[in-house]
């Protein structure tokens, strides 16, 4: 519609133009030219004729005159003429002349050129010229040329210039049209574009305009700055949900896809009588990572550890996950037997694990074990590098198996972002200085872009750690260390979990819950149930918690009988020879515990030894009355946090350890030592005797801070963190910068 309107009213113009300035115009010209031209004539021919008529006027012969006349008048043009003696006589003329033309109203029809009249002939031109004798000196010549080929003329040339105003009207149209939509519109759009920020970040992959581009580049650039600047800054003012962290990955890292990197897989496919069974293994990284990858997509590379793992990846060991309309890839690597056990049980697990853990138990390092560790590091520094879909990619390298990876994926991709999150305690260096491989481990590390920790606490031991073992420099104002002339960030990032929690988790109602809990094992009605769900592994101070569920009903035996406790516990890396050991103490005190207090009601202890997924043990939480997290020593502890998000009737109380993470964030729950058996007891009976409104005062607060710092909120910060050296890293590398450094 605007481009026709574009090209019509031009050409309208042009003829309206034409047809009221342009057409009188030339008529008018035209016609005083060829007046003047014939008014010429007629001198010329007055003059010619001067001598014959001269003779003939002496010899008075009108007769041969008039011949004369009609002779001369056969030239086409010369439509008639005629001789006046005097103003009182009648002219002597050739048939044609007008009755109007008379010789009395010569004088003042032709003074001095020629007049134009329009005749039944047409128009003409009358001219009167003297033609005086001696005996007739006021003679005149009357000469009247036809001038009807002046019209003819003239329609001529206003058909030439009609056709020339037209074509003049149909370029300036088109001309008009063809500026209008090249720079015009064009410009407009893209400076709106620019406004809006559309433009910059070219949403739907048009390229810029080339003319845009300079300005576009500088104001993307701005903008960007800006709004990093403005969320890490309003970081608490923020509400944390996975489109967050999509638009800080759309937005402050332009749409890089991020790798995660870890040992566990998020999805394990195993085969179970026959079929392919999807689990979901017991991992509070995987807890923390999924809901984040399945906002963000990209890729997760992970040991495919599943028995049908193989069965359903394509050619590239890829599988799209969860299920139907996958949200992202997990890459699988193979491991051999030999890989496995010394990679993962031996130097990870019996190695990394005790070692960072303060639980009791040894570490034990073999030089077999470190050798594999560091040829599976190589592996996935491999797969990430293959996953890489651009050369400085973000990398998020999870947890202690893979302490090598960020230098080798910084010396594959120097342009990558690396952030390697530590979902363990970091010891103090002393502990850690007992590891043969302490320096090629912190070297592994300090590879990164970015090291996080849970605690502030274990921020300061690595930095103690990496000043006390490597020849560095540790800034603890800025909580950096630079080494091998390259930065690296230490910070505090507590992980959380998914708020609100997945759709599902929450379905069916605490009654019903609580309902199915006691009928599947046989409780009675207004039975009291604490839970405990952990990986049977010996961190978790599962045997504390039995102890303190003996002590409990040693001091305050009116639980006997009216108090379980239920506790989940999935078997964990059961080729370790503790981890066995474990389970045996572990079901032993069940047993010990159940038949001390045999025959009087419900037993104080259900254990159950199996992998559980998460909507059951989301239907545990909600079930209990308390639930007990007494860790000997945790990074966080995502259990904690799970069941106060898994409360939404606001009951129920939390009974933590203060050697987890989670207590620095949760002090309304009953924060104890599990060393203390008697004051684990005393919590159990204070949880157990809780007023509901106490419980609802404590657990809201709980639920408020992990609303908050949710698990979108760790990896955003992370990301937002990641874009912020991004940025300074570009800034440092403009020419003219002077310093590189912090
Ligand atoms: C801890 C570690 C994780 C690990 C999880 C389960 O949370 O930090 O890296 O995935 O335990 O252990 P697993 O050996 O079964 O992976």
């Amino acid at each position: 519609m605007r481009l026709s309107l574009r090209f019509i009213v031009p050409l309208l113009l042009t003829i309206a133009a034409f047809a009221y300035g342009a057409v009188p115009l030339v008529d008018n010209l035209t016609t005083r030219w060829f007046v003047r031209d014939l008014d010429l004539r007629a001198s010329l021919i007055a003059n010619t004729l001067h001598e014959p008529l001269d003779a003939l006027i002496r010899s008075g012969d009108h007769r041969r005159m008039l011949e004369y006349f009609n002779r001369i008048t056969q030239d086409e043009r010369l439509y008639a003429m005629g001789f006046c003696p005097t103003p009182g006589d009648e002219p002597l003329a050739t048939l044609a002349l007008p009755p109007e033309i008379n010789c009395s109203s010569l004088d003042s029809l032709v003074a001095l050129s020629g007049t134009l009249i329009s005749s039944a002939a047409g128009p003409l031109l009358v001219s009167a010229r003297a033609l005086a004798a001696p005996e007739m000196p006021e003679g005149r010549l009357i000469l009247l040329q036809d001038m009807s080929f002046v019209e003819r003329r003239s329609e001529e040339t206003r058909k030439y210039l009609f056709y020339f105003f037209l074509g003049l009207g149909a370029t300036v149209s088109l001309l008009t049209v063809v500026i209008a939509q090249l720079s015009w519109r064009g410009w407009v759009q893209g400076l709106r574009a620019l406004l809006r920020g559309e433009g910059l970040f070219r949403p739907s992959g048009k390229p810029e305009r080339a003319e845009l581009r300079p300005i576009a580049s500088d104001l993307r650039v701005l903008i960007h700055d800006i709004e990093a600047e403005r969320r890490s800054r309003d970081d608490d003012q923020m509400a944390w949900t996975p489109d967050t962290l999509r638009a800080i990955l759309h937005g402050d890292l332009r749409g890089q896809d991020a790798i995660v990197v870890s040992n566990r897989e998020p999805y394990v496919h195993v085969r179970q009588n026959g079929a392919i069974v999807v689990q979901r293994p017991a991992s509070g990284l995987v807890t923390a990572m999924e809901p984040i990858m399945r906002a963000c997509s990209g890729t997760w590379i992970a040991h495919g550890s599943g028995s049908a793992d193989r069965e359903v990846v394509d050619r590239h060991d890829r599988v799209g996950v969860p299920g139907a309309g996958p949200a992202y890839q997990i890459r699988r690597i193979w491991l051999s037997p030999e890989q496995e056990a010394g990679y993962y049980y031996g130097f990870a697990n019996e190695g990394l694990w005790p070692l960072c853990h303060i639980a009791h138990v040894r570490p034990t390092f073999r030089t077999s074990d470190w050798e594999q560790y560091v040829q599976v590091n190589r592996l996935f520094a491999q797969a990430v590098a293959q996953e890489a879909k651009a050369s400085d990619p973000i990398v998020l390298v999870q947890d202690y198996h893979l302490a090598l990876l960020p230098r080798m994926i910084h010396e594959a991709l120097p342009a990558a972002t690396i952030i390697t999150f530590w979902h363990i305690p970091w010891p103090n260096p002393e502990a850690f200085g007992i590891c043969p491989w302490r320096h090629e481990l912190l070297d592994g590390l300090l590879g990164s872009t970015i090291i996080g920790f849970h605690t502030q606490f274990h921020c300061n031991n690595f930095v103690d750690t990496v000043d006390r073992l490597l020849e560095a420099r540790a800034d603890r104002e800025t909580f950096t260390v630079t080494y091998r002339g390259e930065l690296t960030a230490v910070k505090r990032y507590p992980i959380s979990v998914d708020w609100p929690p997945a759709a599902g988790l929450l379905g069916r109602s605490v009654e019903e819950c609580r309902r199915e809990l006691r009928a599947r094992h046989g409780l009675p009605p207004g039975h009291a149930i604490g839970v405990g769900v952990d990986r049977l592994d010996y961190t978790k101070g599962i045997e504390e918690r039995f102890r303190a569920v003996e002590r409990l009903l040693e001091l305050q035996p009116q639980w006997v009988g009216k108090f379980s406790f239920v506790q989940v516990a999935a078997p964990t890396r059961s080729s370790i020879e503790q981890y066995q050991e474990y389970e045996v103490r572990v079901k032993a005190m069940a047993a010990r515990i159940n038949d001390r207090f045999a025959g009087k009601g419900s037993p104080p202890i259900i254990l159950h030894v199996e992998h559980q997924e998460p909507h059951q043990v989301y239907a545990y939480y909600r079930a209990a009355d308390l639930c007990f997290v007494s860790s000997l020593h945790d990074g966080m502890n995502l259990v904690a946090k799970e069941f106060v998000s898994a409360r939404d009737d606001e009951r129920g109380v939390l009974i933590l350890s203060q050697f987890t993470g989670a207590a620095r964030e949760l002090p309304e729950a009953l924060i104890v030592n599990p060393y203390d058996a008697d004051q684990c007891a005393a919590a159990l009976h204070l949880a157990l005797s809780m007023p509901v409104a106490e419980q609802r005062a404590r657990i809201r607060l709980m639920r408020g801070l992990i609303r908050e710092f949710n698990v979108y909120r760790w990896a955003g910060r992370m990301l937002m963190d990641a874009a912020g050296m991004r940025r300074r890293g570009r800034l440092l590398e403009r020419p003219g910068t002077p310093l590189r450094g912090p």
